[in-house]
């Protein structure tokens, strides 16, 4: 990542965007936008009208994730990863997707009760994942405790469905964490997989939670 250039292109949006007159339309400011960070992440468009990158949505043939969020972004090259410098820029400009502010680590003492994190569970540990119209974007996790806080940071996301995509995205063993503006019960998942895969495997989903944000 060309961090100097990502660093300009923030500040010169955010300059930009302050230099524009009042009287202009939002249109144009959100054009000098577009302007100034279409190249931002080598050619990832992570803005909210892109879905955050993941404009196709998981249940859809031919989507691929928008992000990571964890501790091992050098595994995924091929993904804008959220983390250091970049969330910092990200923090910046309004419109894009913004990161968590602290990584959530795993209890020390695992047979502690889960801290209260202001999600419910709506569904637990079912082989099929949500599909819905007021699907924002998904992207891959490690625990699903890092979904909820990309959640929390996605401006308007009320519902995060983690699951595995078992020989789907590439064969990744992470968790999927699609998010949502309302929340689903176990109703709304009907996406069970059934994609042929590159390689001839057909994809199925399995260990699918669902938190509604209260
Ligand atoms: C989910 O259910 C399967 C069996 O249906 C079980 O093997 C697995 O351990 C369960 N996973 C969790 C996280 O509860």
């Amino acid at each position: 990542m060309r961090f100097a250039a990502l660093l300009a292109a923030a500040v010169a949006a955010t300059t930009s965007v302050g230099a524009v007159p009042a009287h202009q339309p939002v249109e144009s400011r959100d054009f000098s936008f577009s302007l100034n960070l279409g190249d931002l992440f080598d050619g990832f468009d992570l803005s909210n009208n892109n879905h955050y990158g993941a404009p196709i949505p998981p249940w859809v043939f031919g989507s691929k994730p928008g992000w990571y969020y964890g501790p091992h972004p050098g595994d995924h090259p091929h993904l804008p990863c959220l983390g250091g410098l970049i969330c910092r820029i990200l923090d910046l400009i309004p419109f894009f997707i913004h990161c968590p502010h602290n990584y959530p680590h795993p209890p020390t003492d695992p047979t502690d009760p889960p801290p209260a994190d202001g999600y419910t569970n709506t569904f637990h540990n079912i082989s099929a994942a949500v599909q819905a119209d007021d699907y924002m974007t998904f992207g891959l996790v490690e625990t699903v405790a890092a979904c909820k806080a990309m959640c929390d940071s996605v401006d308007g996301c009320g519902f995060a469905n983690s699951y595995h995509d078992v020989n789907g995205k590439d064969g990744s063993p992470l968790l999927t964490c699609a998010l949502f503006r309302g929340c689903h019960g176990p109703e709304d998942a009907d996406n069970e997989g059934g994609q042929s895969q590159p390689d001839g495997s057909i994809n199925f989903i399995a260990e699918s939670d669902g938190w509604c944000k209260q």
